[in-house]
């Protein structure tokens, strides 16, 4: 997967693109990340990428211009809103990111991303250059770097042969619509607590059966709205409706 970044600030990637699993990842040749000064396609003499609101009010507001330069140079300039590379605009009014927005982002065998800036970026941009709009959380960042590296770490995650087997992205929380239960590792003992004996018992069913409950309790106890969406099975039931009588039905049913 190819992914662009057009930013004012580039180096904000360094550090989190040049570490464990994105590095490996690239080094491989799995993923290719390409971040791009969006001043380098400010063609006047001062590179402006930013201006004062047409209409007055607070802040600068990006320029349409030195953007659409950048977006029709990557992807060359037959671009249209029909090609299959989506065009996405990191801003806190976009889509909020869940993991079915990650998964349908990893089908791509491209991406580029407009991080946003100051107040905010031209209309014209979302409406003739950006094709998706996505926020990290209901809450305000002081630029779309950070949104972007969010994505980009999820998304990177689906790549065939990003992670390794063990680490596998389809079966970890929110690919299950569970969350996952404990993990413990050695020592068996550490200052009196122990692992639980089932873990170390060898019994394979028995232990799938238990991660499993654990799982649905941890869900049950700290995100009850995912169980409500989730298939769940006759076993999962009966182990529910032991440790708090959940019936998935509202309780006035
Ligand atoms: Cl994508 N950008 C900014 N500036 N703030 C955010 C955000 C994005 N997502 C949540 N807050």
């Amino acid at each position: 997967m190819r992914i662009d970044i057009l930013t004012l600030f580039p180096q904000a990637f360094l550090g989190p693109f040049q570490q464990s699993i994105l590095k490996r990842a690239q080094q491989r040749g799995l993923l290719t990340l390409i971040i791009h000064q969006i001043r380098d396609y400010a063609l006047d003499r001062h590179q402006m990428t930013d201006d004062v609101p047409y209409g007055g009010g607070e802040g600068m507001v990006m320029r349409p211009d030195p953007i659409f330069l950048a977006v029709r140079s990557i992807l060359g300039t037959t671009h249209t809103h029909e090609t299959d590379t989506p065009v996405i605009l990191l801003t806190p009014q976009g889509r909020q990111l869940t993991q079915g927005i990650i998964t349908e982002l990893a089908q791509y065998a491209r991406l580029l991303f407009i991080c946003g800036h100051y107040e905010g970026v031209d209309e014209r941009v979302r409406q003739h250059l950006v094709t998706d709009e996505v926020s990290i959380g209901d809450y305000v960042l002081t630029g779309g770097e950070l949104a972007a590296m969010v994505v980009v770490d999820a998304v990177a995650r689906f790549i065939p042969g990003v992670l390794g087997a063990s680490e596998g992205a389809y079966h970890d929380s929110y690919a299950t619509g569970l969350l996952e239960g404990p993990h413990y590792t050695r020592p068996a003992v550490f200052e009196g607590w122990d692992v639980p004996d089932v873990l170390r018992s060898g019994d394979h069913a028995r232990v799938a059966r238990w991660k499993r409950d654990m799982a649905l309790k941890r869900t049950l106890e700290r995100r009850p709205e995912l169980l409500a969406q989730m298939a769940l099975t006759a076993e999962d039931r009966v182990f529910l409706d032991k440790v708090q009588g959940f019936s998935g039905e509202p309780d006035d049913a």
